[in-house]
C-alpha cells in the first residue's frame, strides 16, 4: 500500500477558473506499451501517462528485454522497440506491478502466452485484490498458474505457452478480464470470444486494429479475436487522449464551487468512459461539449463546466461500469447536492485500490456528510456544506485522496487527507493543476501533521 503523504484541502476561497489539460489516459497508456512491446517494429507513443502504475507496466517489458526510450523529461513520449509476439525473454526477477491492478490483470493474459515461467507480484494493497477472475480463464486456455488462495492472490507464477481459444462468458463487467482474455487470445489456436454482462471500456478492442489486428464486436455484444500471426507497429505514432477519470475531479470541483467556469481540454468521451458525464448531467450539472474530434480511434472533446445546483439522482445501473472509477468523486458531489442520491449494483467498488464504498463512507462521514453504506453502493443525503475540520484516511487509494480534496472545497474548514501519496500512481501533477484553477489544496510540510 502507498502509505504516507498528507494533503491539506479546502475550503475554496473563490470560484474556480481556467482551462486544464490533464495527463494521458491510464487505461490506454497501459495498453499502448503492451501492444507496442509485442509488435514487430518500433512504435512511438505520445500523451503517455507517466504515473507509477504505467511505469510499472513499462518496467515489466524492459525486464523482459524490450527497449523503451523516453523521448522527453516528462516521460509522456516514448519509443518502444517491439520484440514481436514471441520475442519476450524470461525475466531474471519477480515482475512487480506495484499498485496497478490493470497491469497485473492484463499482463496475466500476456504471460499466459509465453513459453517461460514468470512470477508477478504487487504492493500490499494489490496483494489483497482478487485475481481469480483472470486466472480462471487463462487456466482454461491451458496456462498453469500457481499462487496463494488457489491462485487468487499475488504473487502468482504463470507458466504459459501455446493456448487453446475459449469463449469466455464473464460474470463480472470488467474490462480487465475481457482484455486479459483477448491478450491471451493473441497466443491461442482458434477464435477467442468474450461476452460480458454489461459493456465495459473497449480500449483494447480499439487499439488492437492500430497494430493490424481487427476485433469483431457482434450485435449481441460477443467480442471475437481471430488467430493472430503477429502484431505490426503502426506507421504513425499512437496518441493518447487526456484521461476523463482525472478530468472528472475538476468537473465535480467546478460544479460544487459557486461561480466556477472550468474547461477540461480534449478529454476522452468514449461512451464506455463517459458514464461520469451521464451521472453528472442526471444530477443537473452544467456541462457543455466543445470541439469534438478524434484522437486515433478515440473520440475527444473539451468539456466546459459551470457551477450549478446539483440535485437528487438514482444512478442507472447501466451507467455503473462506465463510471466505475469516478464514484469516489461522484459521492463527494452527491454529499453536496440537493436531495437524495442512490447508487446500487456497484459492489465492484469494494475490490478496487481500496474498498471504495467503505472508505469513502468513513471519510465523507468524518467530514460531516450524511452517507449510508449499502453492500453494493450508498445512499447519500446532500447537505449545503460539509463541516470539515477533519482527519480522513485515503488508505493509499489515489482516487479517494483526490475525491476528498474535491469535497473539501465546499467544507467550512480544512480537511487533512492522510495516506494520499498514491495520487502519484495515476495523477502525479494533480495538486499543481488543482491549484492552477484556484482549488485550495497542498501537500502538508513534514512535521506539520
Ligand atoms: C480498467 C478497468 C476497470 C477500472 C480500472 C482500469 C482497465 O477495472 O476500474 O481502473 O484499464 O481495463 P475493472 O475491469 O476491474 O472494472
Amino acid at each position: 500500500m502507498n502509505v504516507g503523504g498528507t494533503l491539506i484541502a479546502g475550503p475554496a476561497s473563490g470560484p474556480l477558473k481556467g482551462d486544464i489539460v490533464v495527463p494521458g489516459d491510464k487505461s490506454m497508456s497501459h495498453r499502448s506499451v503492451m501492444l507496442a512491446s509485442l509488435a514487430d517494429g518500433v512504435t512511438e507513443v505520445h500523451g503517455f501517462l507517466p504515473g507509477e502504475d504505467n511505469i510499472s507496466t513499462a518496467k515489466m517489458f524492459i525486464d523482459m528485454g524490450v527497449k523503451i526510450e523516453w523521448l522527453n523529461d516528462e516521460k509522456t513520449s516514448l519509443r518502444i522497440h517491439g520484440v514481436g509476439l514471441h520475442g519476450l525473454k524470461a525475466p531474471d526477477a519477480l515482475l512487480d506491478a506495484g499498485n496497478a491492478g490493470t497491469c497485473v490483470r492484463l499482463m496475466t493474459g500476456v504471460l499466459a502466452g509465453q513459453d517461460f515461467a514468470s512470477t508477478i507480484t504487487g504492493d500490499a494493497s494489490l496483494c489483497k485484490r482478487p485475481m481469480k477472475r483472470v486466472v480462471d480463464p487463462v487456466r482454461r486456455m491451458g496456462a498453469k498458474v500457481e499462487g496463494g488462495d488457489g491462485g487468487n492472490m499475488l504473487p502468482i507464477t504463470i507458466t504459459g505457452g501455446k493456448l487453446n481459444a475459449i469463449h469466455h462468458i464473464s460474470e463480472i463487467a470488467s474490462a480487465q478480464v475481457k482484455s486479459c482474455v483477448l491478450l491471451a487470445g493473441l497466443y491461442a489456436d482458434g477464435v477467442t470470444k468474450v461476452n460480458e454482462p454489461k459493456p465495459t471500456r473497449d480500449h483494447t478492442e480499439r487499439m488492437l486494429p492500430l497494430f493490424g489486428q481487427p476485433v469483431d464486436v457482434a450485435d449481441d455484444g460477443t467480442i471475437s479475436l481471430n488467430p493472430v500471426d503477429k502484431l505490426i507497429a503502426p506507421d504513425s505514432a499512437v496518441h493518447i487522449p487526456a484521461d476523463p477519470s482525472s478530468a472528472c475531479f475538476f468537473a465535480v470541483a467546478a460544479s460544487l464551487v459557486p461561480g466556477s467556469d472550468v474547461t477540461l481540454k480534449s478529454i476522452g468521451i468514449n461512451a464506455r468512459r463517459d458514464g461520469w458525464r451521464r451521472v453528472m448531467n442526471g444530477m443537473g450539472a452544467d456541462l457543455t461539449l466543445l470541439n469534438e474530434s478524434m484522437v486515433g480511434k478515440e473520440p475527444v472533446a473539451d468539456v466546459r463546466v459551470l457551477s450549478g445546483g446539483l440535485h437528487t439522482l438514482n444512478v442507472d445501473a447501466n451507467d455503473v461500469p462506465d463510471a466505475i472509477d469516478e464514484f469516489p468523486v461522484i459521492f463527494a458531489a452527491a454529499s453536496l447536492a440537493d436531495g437524495e442520491f442512490v447508487l446500487a449494483d456497484a459492489e465492484e467498488l469494494r475490490v478496487k485500490e481500496s474498498d471504495r464504498i467503505a472508505v469513502m463512507a468513513d471519510a465523507l462521514r468524518a467530514a460531516g456528510a450524511d452517507i449510508e453504506e449499502k453492500h453494493d453502493g450508498a445512499v447519500i443525503q446532500g447537505l449545503s456544506s460539509l463541516s470539515g475540520d477533519a482527519n480522513v484516511d485515503a488508505h493509499g487509494d489515489h482516487r479517494i485522496a483526490m475525491a476528498m480534496a474535491v469535497a473539501a472545497q465546499r467544507a467550512n474548514a480544512e480537511i487533512r487527507i492522510h495516506n494520499a501519496s498514491a495520487i502519484a500512481t495515476s495523477f502525479p501533477n494533480f495538486v499543481s493543476l488543482a491549484q492552477s484553477i484556484g482549488m485550495n489544496v497542498r501537500w502538508a510540510d513534514e512535521g506539520e501533521v
